[in-house]
């Protein structure tokens, strides 16, 4: 009797649930396209005023620059929230993770270069392939490329490993950038916790979103001052789907 009222219970919050992301995901997108009108708007205003001349123009322009940074912290908000509320269906193929990393890197070593980032990848031969979602998997390398790129605001070493541990396929982000605190190591995957101004908080909760959706795990060693590395565990292509243990 008590089973069936949690089923239907479950039932219940998942229908409620749902209706929810679906909801916050309409709203988001309602608010997406006005912002970018307003946002346009506002450029082509402060365009005109650009070459204005007296103290009134100044004070305008200086006005409209607040509102465009605003607008731009706001529309990149709903785009980490579209990306977040997005991880639904994955599309897997096999594949071999070594050539996706490969290619990620291939993409972003001449941006990094320029902020004085040296990329360096240590790809294990032979790695067995991964049921992978290729566009996801990108999205989650730009996310924690972009963070270590943040935290490394004078240059620094960037590694991208993979190996093979325990059975599981595995890939290491490193970087000797500026750490975290414990507040912070304790907070990152909290949805909206950021420690930048204009930050959406919701690139690390994507982030485990996605790899969770690839029955992995990602954990993150960081210290103050010395650097960060967050560790992917994925399982390999031909493993079976891994069973909740939490449940016995
Ligand atoms: N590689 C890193 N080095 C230092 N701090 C990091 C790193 N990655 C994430 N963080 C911390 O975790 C917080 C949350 O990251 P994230 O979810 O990507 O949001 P955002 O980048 O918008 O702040 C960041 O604000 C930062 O404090
Ligand atoms: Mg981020």
């Amino acid at each position: 009797m008590a089973a069936e009222f949690d089923e239907q219970e479950r039932a219940r919050l998942l229908k409620q649930y749902s209706e929810i992301a679906t909801l916050a995901g309409g709203l988001a997108h309602e608010i997406r396209n006005p912002l970018s009108t307003i946002r346009l708007n506002l450029n082509l205003l402060s365009e005109e005023l650009e070459n204005g001349e007296s103290a009134r123009d100044r004070r305008m322009l200086n006005k409209l620059v607040t509102l465009q940074r605003e607008c731009q912290h706001l529309e990149g908000i709903l785009d980490a929230f579209l990306q977040f509320a997005r991880v639904g269906e994955l599309r897997l193929h096999p594949t071999d993770l070594n050539r996706a990393v490969k290619e990620f890197a291939t993409f972003v070593q001449a941006e990094l270069a320029e902020h004085g980032i040296e990329l360096s990848p240590h790809l294990a031969p032979g790695l067995p392939s991964v049921s992978l979602d290729e566009s996801l998997m990108r999205q989650v390398l730009m996310n924690l490329v972009r963070n270590a790129q943040q935290a490394m605001p004078d240059g620094g070493l960037l590694e991208l490993q993979t190996c093979e541990r325990d059975g599981r396929v595995c890939l290491d982000i490193i970087d000797n950038g500026l750490g975290m605190d414990e507040r912070t190591r304790n907070r990152m995957f909290k949805a909206f916790f950021s420690t930048r101004t204009g930050g959406s908080g919701l690139g690390l909760p994507t982030v485990r979103k996605i790899i969770e959706a690839h029955n992995g795990s990602i954990q993150c060693d960081s210290e103050l001052g010395q650097g960060t590395r967050f560790s992917i565990s994925l399982p390999p292509y031909d493993s079976p789907i891994a069973q909740d243990d939490s449940e016995q």
